[in-house]
């Protein structure tokens, strides 16, 4: 396992995937009744844009750096851009919010949230970040082996009719990642018909 979002943390791709995360998340909060989100490729949570990995590829330059303050932007970036802010008043103006933190941003007090992380350094590193937040958990486990293990979710009495699995693969193994992605959606689909699927 090579791959480590820090280097493309902000790009493009994160923007659209951040934009479109944050949206499903206040649609699934519009009602009361609690959510349950499974973050099954989550990386470390947060990242640093002024440290070496970042620099080196530059990617967030062609990502959120181009949106500036957003200003007459649709209403879902600028969203995703207050989002942003919010994430780097609390950790510094270099931060990057990953998705685990966007989650935890735009979910309740009532909701819950998993995240899977394999690669052991970045579990570590997104462990450090939500010490202490409650309705996180973090799994340093495959995050396709969690569609079976961790849905449809339940917490001691609590249901979730609602909620989200976002599935962000690195597609690093490329002889069969892809093939890897259908049927664990098709299977999360299966066993919690109700879920919001995003990959
Ligand atoms: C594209 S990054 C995730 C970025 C994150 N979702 C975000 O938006 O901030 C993919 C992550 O998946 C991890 N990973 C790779 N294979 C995995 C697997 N089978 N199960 C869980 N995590 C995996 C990698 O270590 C990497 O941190």
């Amino acid at each position: 396992m090579n791959y480590r979002h820090a280097f493309h943390a902000g790009n493009h791709a994160d923007v659209l995937k951040h934009v479109v995360l944050l949206a499903l998340c206040d649609a699934l909060t519009a009602k009361p009744a609690p959510c349950f989100a499974l973050d099954t490729h989550a990386g470390r949570g947060l990242y640093r844009l002024e440290e070496d990995q970042a620099r080196r590829t530059g990617e967030a330059l062609d990502g959120i750096s181009r949106l500036g303050n957003g200003k007459g932007a649709p209403a879902a970036v600028r969203r995703y851009l207050e989002a942003v802010a919010a994430c780097r008043k609390q950790h510094g103006t270099d931060a990057y919010p990953g998705s685990p933190w966007l989650l935890a941003h735009a979910l309740r007090e009532q909701d819950a949230i998993a995240c899977c992380e394999l690669h052991p350094e970045e579990a570590a590193a997104l462990r450090a970040v939500f010490r202490g937040e409650r309705r996180l958990a973090v799994h340093e486990r495959d995050g396709y082996h969690a569609m079976r293990a961790l849905l449809p979710p339940r917490a001691g009495d609590t249901r979730y009719a609602r909620g989200l699995v976002l599935m962000d693969p690195p597609y690093e193994r490329q002889l069969d990642e892809f093939d890897a992605v259908m049927p664990a959606l098709r299977e999360g689909l299966v066993r919690w018909p109700q879920a919001c699927l995003a990959l």
